[in-house]
C-alpha cells in the first residue's frame, strides 16, 4: 500500500480584500499560510521560517534595506536607506527577512520561503494546499 498526497483548491479570499489588506493568513485543515498582494503579483507561503519554524507569515512587512550613495560619481555612503517598491517580510521571531515576491534571504539565495500554488480566477484567489 502506497501512500497518497491529497491536494485541493481552496478559495481564501476576494481579490479585493487581499488588495486591500496586502496579506492575510489562513488555516486550512492544519495547513498555515500567508497569501500576498504586492506589485500586481499574488503569492501564498506557508507560515514556517526556514530559520527555526517561526510564523513568518505573521511577521512586518517592510521595505528592502539599501545603502545609499552620493557624492559625485557615488563613492559616498548615504547611510541607510529603503527601496522604492521591493518588500520584505520580517519574521517576528529572529528578525530574518524575506522577499515578498521571491522569499528569498536578501543575503543568501538559497535560503526562502516555501511556496503554495496560487492563483487568481476572476475574483477569487485559489490556494491549492
Ligand atoms: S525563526 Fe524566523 S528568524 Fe528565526
Amino acid at each position: 500500500m502506497s501512500a497518497q498526497i491529497v491536494r485541493r483548491d481552496v478559495v481564501v479570499a476576494s481579490l479585493a480584500d487581499l488588495k486591500e489588506r496586502e496579506r492575510i493568513v489562513f488555516d486550512v485543515d492544519g495547513t498555515e499560510f500567508g497569501v500576498y498582494f504586492h506589485d500586481g503579483e499574488v503569492r501564498a507561503w506557508y507560515n514556517v521560517c526556514p530559520h527555526q519554524g517561526g510564523p513568518v507569515c505573521q511577521g512586518k512587512i517592510m521595505p528592502r534595506t539599501v545603502q545609499l550613495v552620493r557624492g559625485e560619481g557615488g563613492l559616498k555612503s548615504g547611510g541607510p536607506g529603503h527601496h522604492p517598491s521591493d518588500r520584505n517580510i520580517v519574521c517576528p521571531w529572529h528578525g530574518f527577512e524575506f522577499d515578498i515576491l521571491t522569499g528569498k534571504h536578501p543575503a543568501d539565495q538559497s535560503v526562502g520561503l516555501r511556496r503554495l500554488p496560487v492563483r487568481v480566477e476572476g475574483d477569487d484567489v485559489i490556494v491549492t494546499v
